[in-house]
């Protein structure tokens, strides 16, 4: 039984496709469209997957849609009628939207899929917002049962929900609704403190670690929070409901003035404020855990939804929580409603059998895009007249990565099926030295161009985490963080103060590059079986150096989506400091390529992030 699950029209559309129960292909829209959160209706994304799994024109059974758009319309008109006639603006530039598109969705993907040269098949269901987050955080996870926790900005209703997952069963046994957001509640803080709502999160996130919690008592004055982790917002703070922004005066009275300019120099105020509602959050968390444990009686939990992408509450919660095991669905965004409308539809409307593996989950390492071969890439290098040279065997090119990085190189690496979610994780990665204490800065200025006070994600070798990370069980999706071990920090290596720039470039540990200003690192521990390209090389660098950790930051430059297809990583490669190249076990060179022409054409087409 062929599913297609789908979800567009708010960010990060994107398509999978469900045989059976497994989750066999799965891409977000924006890594063909080329725009970055993409939107639009995921026809590539689609096709892609349909192409992926053969699936015939008359061969899909059923499309599930990952929330139900007439509710959330049905939300805005009472949202605007309770405040009207303030917020007349935003609710008149929204209905627009709603009536081109997102209304009309049953049309759309018919209209879709038959320009594709596909059947609509009768079965087209909707699934809530917070139902297709729930089941894309349990059905795949490796817990027969467990208690399943949701929390983002809004679905229809809800912002937040728990749930609990029994064999092929799920129920949502409490939710909270729209205003109250916890999702909302951080992104409110992102956009007062200067960076994007719905992309910025991360930055908040990396900058708490520099500030002190200084305004934990103004935030709890906007926010009732209760024993079982439910809470109420005091409105009158928030412009969400009624204004052109996430915060209105009332907030910057209480925040000591408004929102810092983007791009502006960040000032010991954002430091604080990011550090305040990190706290705020992990408390907020802990207690819907608390919640969820003694509603469920389970000791594992599964989570998705945005708020599931802070992977230091995540650490908190496994830490200070009440369960044994956590499962954070890696694609926690919207894009993984896609796969949690599908596998939604499969196991709980057609009530299909459940097998779990308590060893493998069922998102393959997240491998789950489009893959090129070495000879097809060979092929359109050879045709535009492209140096590489093609290595023996994959140890042969295992380790001359490990000998470009170890040089001090930066390598863009692109490896068999692209990764599903926000993370590269080897098939689309740079790589670069994180024993190296300039390679922070040289990365982030040179490739990434974004701020430095962020350190890079380490991607280590599965079987040697634990002898650098404080960590007791794989951490496959960069999920969670983990401590670098004592053993390998500076002491010292935490003081705090100077400025942020020197701050930040103090050496922590004998991987700086990858340690925060607390110790901790975003880990990726990888696995031979879902990441063997990946394994293979951090497995050479370790024969050579000793170190089984490498800096693995994705494969893009500021305000591009991940690369998808080898021209794309070509592209990126010319187009910014990278030095080396690897496609498959093709390696080149940058000091013996061709000029490169389209560079400035593609770069104009880049839109800001
Ligand atoms: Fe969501």
């Amino acid at each position: 039984v062929n599913i297609l699950g789908i979800s567009a029209f708010y960010h990060d559309s994107a398509a999978a496709l469900v045989r059976d129960g497994r989750v066999v292909a799965a891409a977000q829209e924006e890594r063909f469209s080329r725009r970055k959160h993409d939107a639009a209706f995921p026809s590539a994304a689609i096709r892609y997957c349909l192409e992926h799994a053969e699936v015939g024109p008359d061969e899909i059974d059923a499309v599930a849609f990952y929330d139900k758009p007439v509710t959330t319309f049905n939300r805005l008109l009472r949202t605007y009628l309770q405040v009207a006639p303030r917020g007349f603006p935003m609710f008149h530039r929204g209905t627009l939207l709603w009536l081109r598109d997102k209304l009309w969705v049953p049309y759309v993907i018919e209209r879709g899929l038959r320009d594709l040269g596909y059947r609509m098949p009768k079965d087209l269901s909707f699934s809530e917002h917070h139902a297709s987050h729930a089941a894309s955080a349990f059905y795949p996870s490796p817990f027969p049962s467990a208690a399943v926790l949701t929390f983002d900005g809004v679905g229809e209703w809800a912002t937040t929900s728990i749930g609990h997952g029994e064999g092929n069963r799920l129920t949502i046994e409490r939710q909270l609704d729209f205003p109250h957001s916890i999702g909302l509640l951080y992104s409110a803080f992102t956009y007062h403190c200067g960076f994007r709502v719905n992309s910025g999160e991360y930055k908040l996130m990396g900058l708490a670690p520099y500030g002190d919690p200084t305004f934990v008592d103004e935030i709890h004055e906007l926010i009732d929070l209760r024993d079982d982790g439910s809470f109420h917002l005091d409105m009158r703070a928030f412009g969400y409901l009624d204004g052109d922004h996430m915060t209105n005066r009332r907030f910057d009275r209480l925040f000591g003035g408004p929102a810092r300019p983007p791009e502006s120099e960040i000032t010991r105020r954002e430091l604080d404020l990011a550090r305040s509602i990190q706290d705020v959050t992990e408390e907020i968390v802990l207690r819907i855990a608390r919640q969820a444990a003694a509603l469920t009686g389970e000791r594992d939990a599964c989570l998705a939804g945005g708020v599931a992408l802070n992977c230091v509450s995540n650490a908190r919660l496994l830490r200070e929580g009440p369960f044994d095991r956590i499962w954070v669905q890696p694609a926690a965004g919207d894009a993984g409603g896609a796969i949690g409308a599908a596998l939604y539809e499969w196991f709980q409307t057609q009530g299909g059998e459940r097998e779990v593996d308590d060893v493998h989950d069922g998102m393959a390492g997240c491998r789950l895009g489009p893959s090129f071969t070495s000879d097809e890439i060979a092929a359109s290098l050879d045709e535009r007249q492209r140096p590489y040279r093609r290595c023996s065997s994959r140890d042969d090119m295992a380790r001359t990565v490990a000998e470009l990085v170890d040089d001090g190189k930066v390598v863009g690496v692109f490896a068999g099926r692209m990764e599903f979610g926000p993370r590269a994780l080897g098939a689309r990665s740079i790589l670069a030295d994180a024993r190296s204490p300039e390679m922070q800065a040289k990365v982030n200025a040179s490739i990434k161009e974004r701020e430095s006070f962020r350190p890079f994600a380490p991607a280590v070798l599965e079987e040697r985490a634990a002898d650098w990370f404080e960590l007791d069980a794989p951490a496959p999706y960069m999920t969670i963080v983990a401590d670098v071990c004592a053993a390998h920090r500076v002491p010292g290596g935490d003081e705090r103060g100077g400025s942020l720039a020197e701050w930040v470039g103090r050496a922590r540990s004998d991987i700086p590059a990858v340690t925060h200003v607390d110790f901790s690192a975003r880990v990726q521990t990888v696995n031979k079986e879902t990441c063997p390209e990946l394994h293979a090389i951090l497995d050479a660098f370790h024969t050579r150096t000793g170190c089984p950790v490498m800096i693995n930051t994705s494969f893009n430059v500021r305000g591009e989506p991940i690369v998808c297809t080898p021209e794309d990583a070509y592209r990126s490669f010319m187009g910014s400091g990278l030095d080396h190249l690897v496609l498959e076990d093709l390696v080149l060179d940058k000091a013996e390529q061709p000029p490169f022409a389209d560079v400035d054409e593609w770069r104009s087409s880049i839109t800001a992030d």
